[in-house]
């Protein structure tokens, strides 16, 4: 037997053309961005989650001189609101990048583990959330759920 996994997202050219709520989560993902600390890498990543209650949890990248011991954005953010608001849920996570680490054509895609992350996330909160991931060529995929983007995670259903 053949079996084949199928992925659904909504790709935009330009993230300046989502709603106006979005626009303003991404801004916010790219000033947070710069506050970075990627001396090694110099690529720096900004992760926003909006949280049910509307209010807003930021992350970004904290890398070390012992490379594993550094932390990806998306989890610096997760695990401050898992800390912070664990009964609090994330409806939607806002992912920006900027460095030369990955081609501006490239779409910006999160790690494995921090996919496994936002599913767990999910699995927590008994619910989706929306993944906004911006390009930097401003090309931006949107999924309406983490787990779409790990297939057959360890963990899931
Ligand atoms: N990074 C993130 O923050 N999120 C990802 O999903 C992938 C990579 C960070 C880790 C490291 O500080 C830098 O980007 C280069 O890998």
């Amino acid at each position: 037997m053949n079996y084949r996994h199928q992925i659904d997202y909504e790709l935009y050219e330009d993230w300046h053309e989502l709603q106006e709520s979005d626009v303003a989560l991404i801004e916010q993902a790219y000033a947070f961005c710069e506050q970075a600390y990627a001396p090694y890498s110099q690529f720096k990543v900004g992760a926003v989650l909006l949280l049910e209650d509307g209010s807003v949890v930021k992350g970004n990248n904290q890398e070390n001189m012992a490379y594993p011991s550094g932390l990806c954005a998306e989890r610096v953010a997760l695990f401050y609101a898992g800390a912070n608001f664990p009964s609090k849920k994330v409806k939607a996570i806002y992912i920006v990048a900027k460095g030369d680490l990955i081609n501006s054509g490239d779409l910006l895609s999160p790690c494995g583990g921090c996919r496994q992350v936002m599913l767990e996330t999910e699995l927590r909160q008994k619910s989706d959330f929306k993944v906004v991931l911006v390009s930097q060529n401003n090309k931006t995929m949107v999924f309406s759920a983490a787990k779409d983007l790990l297939p057959m995670a360890f963990g899931s259903k």
